[in-house]
């Protein structure tokens, strides 16, 4: 008697945990979809404006009944190739990601000083804090800023964190940028006020294609691929990422970095 109430209350169990397995699987997918979804229709509009610019811009040049001066026709050339240079990022960028995903690139690694490579970025990207009427202060105190690390995968982290500081706040950015470090490698940390990001979604967001829902449309642009980029880079050099952050009041991004990575 015993021994058939230990087989069924066994197979009660493994019932049991199929059950929850395929319950929360089938969860799973249907979240990943629904981030397929919004992928592919933020891409779709993404790539619709060039396209509709380009195709119309061509269709004045060919037009025999439009007098073209040459200064007309250049611009329209111009507005072409702008157009088409906005296209080939998106590719290079998705196809980026997908050499990411497969774990596929290699590091080209220089002696770097980190806080030249942040004053730098901070330059390029000066002008977009400017138009939001924001600001961006340093507090750059590692004492040891050079590193070994593949100089523009690490300018484009830097770039990527800053520029959501700017994108995901709907108040004038305020954004600082600090550095400190150890015997072992650098800590940079890149803090805003912007929207915060909820408990929940902070495990989320270094997922490839992620982005936080805001109610039913995305007003800010972006794929979510920035933050998966930035993770699988600083994993290959052997540092790690974190986010700290309080929805409404801010977020702050820490990245570390070895002196010497470890890959
Ligand atoms: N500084 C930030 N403040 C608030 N939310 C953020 C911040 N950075 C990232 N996020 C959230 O994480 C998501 C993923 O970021 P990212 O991978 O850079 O993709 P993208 O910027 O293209 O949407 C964003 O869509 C946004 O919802
Ligand atoms: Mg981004």
């Amino acid at each position: 008697m015993w021994f058939m109430l230990l087989v069924s209350g066994a197979f009660m169990i493994i019932l049991v945990f199929s059950f929850y397995y395929t319950i929360s699987t089938i969860f799973r997918q249907k979240k990943l979809s629904e981030i397929k979804n919004d992928f592919i229709s933020n891409m779709t509009h993404e790539f619709k404006t060039p396209i509709s610019t380009i195709s119309l811009a061509c269709e004045v040049l060919n037009d025999k009944a439009i007098e073209k001066s040459p200064e007309r026709t250049s611009n329209y050339v111009k507005m072409i190739s702008d157009e088409n240079k906005r296209l080939s990022l998106l590719v290079e960028n998705i196809l980026q990601t997908a050499i990411l995903d497969k774990g596929e690139f290699k590091l080209k690694i220089q002696s770097t000083d980190i806080h030249t490579l942040i004053e730098q970025t901070i330059a390029n990207i000066k002008i977009q804090v400017e138009n939001k009427e924001g600001e961006i202060t340093t507090e750059l105190n590692a004492e040891l800023p050079v590193i070994n690390a593949d100089r523009v995968h690490i300018t484009n982290i830097i770039f990527n964190l800053i520029d959501n500081a700017i994108k995901y706040s709907n108040q004038n950015p305020v954004i600082n940028i600090a550095t400190r470090s150890n015997k072992h490698g650098i800590f940079i940390s890149i803090k805003d006020n912007g929207i915060g990001i909820s408990k929940e979604n902070q495990h989320r967001i270094f997922d490839t294609m992620f982005r936080v829902h805001t109610g039913n449309v995305h007003n800010v642009k972006g794929f979510g691929l920035g933050l998966s980029y930035v993770k699988a880079v600083v994993e290959k050099h052997g540092g790690s990422i974190k986010v700290e952050s309080e929805l409404n009041k801010g977020s702050t991004f820490i990245v570390y970095l070895p002196t010497n990575p470890t890959t």
